[in-house]
């Protein structure tokens, strides 16, 4: 826009959240990655596309229709009309993500409990809009935080308090403060959002012990988790996975947020929730807190595409509804990936002669993403200077923390690259870190 150009609606007169960093940040990400398409990028954390199939799109919908017919007895024209025509509001996939879960995850749940959501971003608005009341209602939320999840608090006017995450993924004496403080405030925590595997950005985990201190603390202080997992499926070792907080759950504490876009493709936008927590309506009757996320899904999108839905369905039917299987490649492909990272960091990055090391970073057991700290504070107008000079791209950590203190630390990730392109991503990633502490020294 020039400065000439007329200016019909004042951003000020909009929600203010518009202009807010939260939702700014992707957008600001997305023009750095046009504005240098040469550069190497460590910053997305899109899925790997070589295993992108178009063919196996259409086949996956025919599955599902065949599914419909075969399985559950629908008449074709039944059946046709429930993948073209206006559908149900809480979605047709239901019953086989409630199979997945049990399946990959263990976890037991009825299929009325569960809204299929357009991508995970629609449950988290849904149940932050339903969980926001009124301006005392604050959301805890382990830092650092999604920005997704930041940028739908603040199109609800919800604010979101940090929890610290530390080295055990949730320091949980600070949660506990956390909660008090607010309460002392006359202000209403009501809820607690984290990923308890492999967390994106930081890569953390949660172990299973601290899994249950938390569910532990949750009920004594009557506060519901709001448990996000796009990573899970992504373990570096093979072995037992920790059980998800869903699957620990006997006191329906938790609001669990899945996501197909890494497991399946982020280009069918399906997500879902499971709400199994009991509302009585107005009306007296108690149903699943699903329900009451559906009445608002039915005035944001009315329902979600149901080809879209019918695409992930077939995904899941031909493999036994089981992620774990149907992702054995891809777990593959981030493995390799994250290791020869976490091994070329190691290789630009030795310790000095002092043994102390002036750039760390973590080694996370699974998912896409790995902090590097570096002795400098990390910003977007070094993001820029990176792109333009040295052809790298990552996000900055200051993205994820909801506040302008400097942050010394990026975030890399694994999932959309090939090892070639990691190893020429860290050479010049090692020659930013080079010359910014020489402008720096000199
Ligand atoms: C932690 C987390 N939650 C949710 C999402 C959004 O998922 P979806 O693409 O299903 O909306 C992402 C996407 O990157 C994510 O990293």
């Amino acid at each position: 826009m020039t400065a000439t150009e007329r200016v019909d609606l004042a951003v000020a007169d909009l929600h203010p959240a518009l202009g807010d960093p939260a939702l700014t940040s992707m957008n600001f990400l997305n023009e750095v990655s046009e504005r240098y398409p040469a550069a190497v990028s460590l910053a997305a954390g899109r899925p790997y596309e070589e295993f992108f199939d178009l063919a196996a799109v259409h086949r996956h919908l025919d599955t599902f229709h065949r599914h419909l017919v075969d399985d559950l007895g629908h008449r074709p024209e039944q059946a046709r009309r429930l993948l073209l025509q206006y559908g149900r509001t809480k979605g047709i996939v239901h019953h086989l993500i409630a199979r997945n879960l049990a399946v990959d995850e263990g976890i037991t749940v009825d299929g009325e409990d569960i809204v299929v959501t357009v991508g995970c971003q629609e449950a988290m608005f849904l149940v932050l809009r339903a969980l926001r009341a009124g301006p005392t209602d604050v959301l805890l939320a382990v830092a650092p935080t999604y920005v997704g999840l930041t940028g739908a608090a603040r199109l609800v006017d919800l604010p979101v308090w940090p929890v610290a995450g530390g080295p055990s993924g949730i320091d949980l004496a600070d949660l506990a403060a956390q909660v008090r403080r607010a309460r002392a405030a006359g202000l209403r925590p009501r809820a607690c959002y984290l990923m308890p595997d492999f967390a994106n950005p930081s890569g953390v985990s949660i172990d299973t012990a601290h899994r249950r201190r938390l569910l532990e603390l949750a009920g004594q202080e009557e506060l519901l988790l709001l448990e996000d997992n796009p990573y899970g499926l992504f373990p570096v070792d093979d072995g037992p996975r920790p059980p998800t907080l869903k699957a620990l759950d006997t006191a329906r504490r938790v609001v669990y947020l899945g996501s197909f876009a890494k497991t399946v493709l982020p280009g069918a936008r399906v997500g879902y929730v499971v709400a199994d927590q009991r509302v009585a309506g107005p009306d007296g009757r108690v149903g699943p807190f699903a329900d009451q996320l559906a009445m608002i899904k039915s005035m944001v999108t009315v329902n979600t595409s149901p080809i879209a839905q019918a695409v992930i369905g077939g995904r899941l039917l031909e493999h036994g509804c089981s992620l774990v299987a149907a992702n054995t490649r891809e777990r593959s492909a981030y493995t390799r990936n994250l290791r020869h990272l976490v091994a070329g960091l190691a290789r630009r990055f030795p310790p000095g002669a002092d043994g102390a090391a002036a750039v760390r970073w973590t080694v996370p057991a699974g998912g896409f993403f790995v902090v590097v700290t570096v002795p400098f504070p990390v910003d977007d107008a070094l993001l820029d200077r990176s792109a333009r000079d040295h052809g790298v791209l990552w996000t900055p950590m200051a993205h994820f923390y909801d506040d302008t203190a400097p942050v010394h630390a990026l975030r890399l990730s694994v999932s959309a690259v090939t090892p070639e392109q990691i190893d020429v991503g860290l050479d010049r990633l090692a020659a930013l870190i080079t010359d910014e502490r020489a402008r720096r020294a000199g």
